[in-house]
């Protein structure tokens, strides 16, 4: 089934991302302004597969009306093409996609995810089963390579051998993991050398991004993972821009409010012991763009329980709760939670 998008527009997505990407959290871009696609954590097909109920309900729950793509990260063609099968069950489940970038060492040493990067030809294998079993739409979300982007031509390569419909491409490398500037240059090549639509993810921070990156590559889309969850308005935004209308600019009054529905999304699943923690999670990326010197970042990180959790989020963003959230994340910060609020 050819891609549900045009190579000549600028469909959106928001990006698969584990433990963040489930349906309440999907839920809140109907309010703050849906993608047109989006992307669920990845079913891990082995032997002893299950398709886990959560990722089910995210994908099923299709929000603002919008198709939700199922993800498989695995290396066993049998597997794959036999959930494959059994996925193409679900009426409602049009879209598949193969993981070829996941960057964590516990992953990639089981030769999935990103792993696969190191083994052209079994990426083969695993599209022609693949494509034996699924007649939806079918996609591969890749990095550039394994250890340097100069492998990518060859991966393009093998991936296109059994063609998918189209192909997200991460312009960094497994080694990279999410740092370092990402490398567009390989997504204009990947447009010029194939004939399906390529959307181009890595660091879409901005409306000004997601035009530069158009421009200069060609690519028929975008897709924001962190920079959805720190900027919950960007798909609005780059609808409002592709429009040539007024681009809303979301204030730190606005933050708080989208602060209260992801509490509320984690307070209602019931069950989380440490529901501070995980809305630091979160808040690990909305710190971005609250203040330049990363003091809230700074304070939220030591704060203990949820209310006092809270009490910090009121007084950097309700104080005066009329000044403009940052556009782009505050240059230096750093999202991962282990280090402090300024990047070495
Ligand atoms: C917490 C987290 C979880 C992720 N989980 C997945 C995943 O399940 N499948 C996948 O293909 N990519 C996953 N990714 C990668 C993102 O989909 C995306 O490719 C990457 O973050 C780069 O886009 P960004 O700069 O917009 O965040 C994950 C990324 C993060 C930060």
């Amino acid at each position: 089934m050819p891609a549900p998008f045009s190579k000549s527009g600028c469909a959106t997505f928001l990006a698969p991302m584990q433990d963040i990407s489930d349906a309440p959290f999907m839920a809140i871009f109907a309010d703050f302004g849906s993608p047109d696609f989006y992307v669920a954590e990845y079913f891990r097909i082995h032997e002893y597969y299950e398709f886990e109920a959560s990722i089910m309900r995210a994908i099923m729950s299709r929000p603002c009306g919008r198709p939700v793509c199922a993800q498989f990260i695995g290396e066993d063609e049998f597997y794959m093409a036999k959930a494959a099968a059994q996925l193409g069950k679900y009426p409602e489940i049009t879209m598949l996609d193969l993981n070829l970038g996941c960057p964590a060492p516990k992953i990639y040493r089981k030769n999935v995810g990103g792993g696969l990067l190191r083994n052209p030809d079994k990426i083969k294998s695993l599209m022609r089963a693949l494509r034996s079993e699924w007649g939806g739409c079918l996609s591969v979300k890749m990095r550039l390579g394994f250890e340097s982007a100069l492998e990518f031509p060859k991966l393009l390569d093998a991936v296109l051998e059994n063609p998918p419909d189209f192909i997200t491409v991460h312009a960094r490398t497994v080694r990279q993991l999410y740092r370092g500037a990402p490398d567009y240059k390989y997504i204009a090549y990947a447009v010029k050398h194939s004939d399906i639509p390529i959307i181009a993810n890595g660091d879409i921070v901005s409306c000004g991004r997601v035009r530069e990156v158009l421009d200069s590559t060609s690519c028929a889309g975008v897709m924001c993972g962190r920079q959805a969850v720190r900027n919950p308005w960007i798909f609005r935004q780059i609808k409002e821009m592709l429009e040539g209308s007024d681009i809303f600019r979301p204030t730190l009054g606005d933050v708080r409010l989208y602060i209260d529905r992801l509490s509320r999304n984690i307070l209602a699943k019931g069950g989380v012991l440490h529901a501070d923690s995980v809305l630091k999670k979160f808040l690990n990326f909305v710190g971005l763009g609250v203040d330049p010197r990363g003091e809230f970042l700074y304070c939220m990180r030591r704060a203990r329980g949820m209310s006092e959790l809270l009490k910090v989020c009121d007084a950097f963003l309700l104080r005066d709760p009329s000044i403009p959230f940052a556009d782009t994340p505050y240059p230096g910060l750093c999202s991962r939670p282990n280090h402090e609020a300024i990047c070495q």
